[in-house]
């Protein structure tokens, strides 16, 4: 088979067979097909878009390119949660010990941020003590005793994935959703549960920038994990401004101990006890209203917060700290923006606020990039509040007062405030299961 001939097929719109997707993949992944060649393949695939069966038999070659997590030997449902990417989305970490506590398992491998999102295993690493690179039995004995645990990714999980996207950071052929499609569902089926429920963020901050591309995403990787035997449902949530008021790894950490102590801000605490739901939902733990009582009651009860606490001790993070490290983020160099107009906020960026905690230390711009644990935002202001000239709109955190006079101007640049009220419009857009749409608000 020709390279050059599998190019031409998918530049003119025809649709690929298995083996010509794999021709591509293995070639590029074991050094027979150059850059340039992928390069123009993926290329013709970002123009021309691919069918379901297509996504699948790339799904299918990636997925087999490394190992995959065998979790057959744990009892009960393993479930997976993934959020395709967005400003101050710590959900993971208050999901995560929910859905334990309410029986679920929850087998979670998870990425470092990059750009303007942060990743659940920089959060979790500013921890102190908190392992994310554990052994495989200890993921498993972790996962067997407490019923939740979050790793990072392993080297070796869907290695023509970390290949592929390389190439496309630098050939302007990310934004396909077929190939997004395709590379966060090979990576959902290496870590082996049995449902798996997708976040797909919509808006300012968001890859996705309008509910009908979330939802045309959602539906492909719904049907391409149905191909493979698994229960997957996709929710579209907004990402308009971040979610809830911390952005930043352990400021995102102390938001997160709110919420499971039945506090911190309503919007992360509806988000968070909806996605919940819809796990236990699609682990046969009854029907909605049932999941969604089951959900709220784990907080209630403290059985929540004490599954956090359960698998931070397990992961060898200092708990106690925890509560100290108030002190620590109140040592650090804080500065308050202040408005300088009074009205309702009606928009706050979330892609700027997320550069504005990059400048602050708290994200990567490159992968090389360090990070410091205790730089980022607290917000006091969100959209659809009042505010007064000179009030306060949020605190910067950082190491160094001069980052946070950088990061100033581009996080008030952020918010748009206006004498005229806005409407706020629900977190949750849309529900998308196998052969079903539910669209709450476009
Ligand atoms: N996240 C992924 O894992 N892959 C993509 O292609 C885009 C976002």
């Amino acid at each position: 088979m020709r390279t050059y001939d599998v190019i031409a097929k998918k530049r003119d719109g025809n649709e690929l067979n298995e083996s010509e997707i794999n021709h591509v993949v293995n070639g590029y992944v074991n050094g027979s097909i150059p850059d340039y060649q992928m390069a123009a393949f993926l290329m013709a695939v970002y123009l021309k878009g691919m069918t379901v069966k297509e996504c699948t038999y790339f799904t299918k070659c990636m997925l087999s390119s490394g190992d995959i997590m065998d979790l057959s030997h744990i009892a009960g449902v393993k479930v997976d949660k993934h959020s395709t990417g967005g400003v101050g989305d710590k959900t993971t970490l208050i999901i995560a010990p929910i859905v334990a506590a309410c029986g679920v398992k929850v087998a979670k491998m998870s990425g470092r941020g990059l750009g303007h999102t942060g990743g659940t295993v920089d959060k979790l690493e500013s921890i102190e003590g908190f392992k994310v690179g554990l052994e495989k039995e200890k993921f498993f004995d972790i996962l067997k005793k407490v019923g939740c645990c979050i790793v990072s990714q392993t080297g070796n999980l869907v290695p023509a994935d970390k290949k592929i996207y390389a190439l496309r950071d630098v050939t302007a052929t990310v934004e396909s959703i077929p190939l997004i499609a395709s590379s966060i569902m090979s990576k959902k089926l290496a870590s082996g549960a049995d449902c798996i429920l997708l976040d797909v963020k919509v808006g300012s901050g968001a890859f996705m920038k309008t509910s009908e591309e979330a939802i045309k995403l959602s539906k492909l990787m719904v049907e391409i994990g149905e191909s493979f035997g698994k229960k997957v449902t996709a929710v579209v949530t907004g990402m308009d401004e971040p979610l809830g008021s911390s952005i930043g790894n352990f400021l995102e950490i102390l938001e997160s101990y709110e919420v499971l102590k039945g506090n911190g801000p309503e919007d992360l605490r509806e988000v968070s006890l909806y996605l919940a739901s819809q796990m236990l939902y699609m682990a046969g733990m009854g029907n909605l209203t049932e999941c969604q009582d089951k959900a709220k009651r784990s907080i209630e009860s403290g059985s929540a917060l004490k599954k956090f606490k359960e698998m931070i001790c397990a992961q060898g993070g200092n708990i106690s700290a925890l509560e100290d490290e108030y002190c620590k983020i109140k040592f650090r160099v804080k500065y308050e923006c202040l408005s300088s107009a009074a009205g309702y906020v009606t928009h706050i960026d979330a892609s700027q606020v997320g550069k504005a905690s990059m400048f602050l230390g708290a994200g990567r711009l490159v992968k090389e990039d360090s990070i410091d644990p205790y730089a980022g935002i607290v917000l006091s202001k969100k959209v659809g509040d009042q505010v007064n000239e000179g009030e306060v709109l949020g605190t910067l955190y950082s190491s160094d007062v001069i980052k946070c006079k950088e990061a100033e101007n581009i996080f008030k640049e952020s918010f748009k405030i206006s004498n005229k009220q806005p409407y706020k419009s629900p977190f949750v857009r849309a529900k998308v299961t196998f052969g079903k749409v539910d669209t709450y608000v476009l």
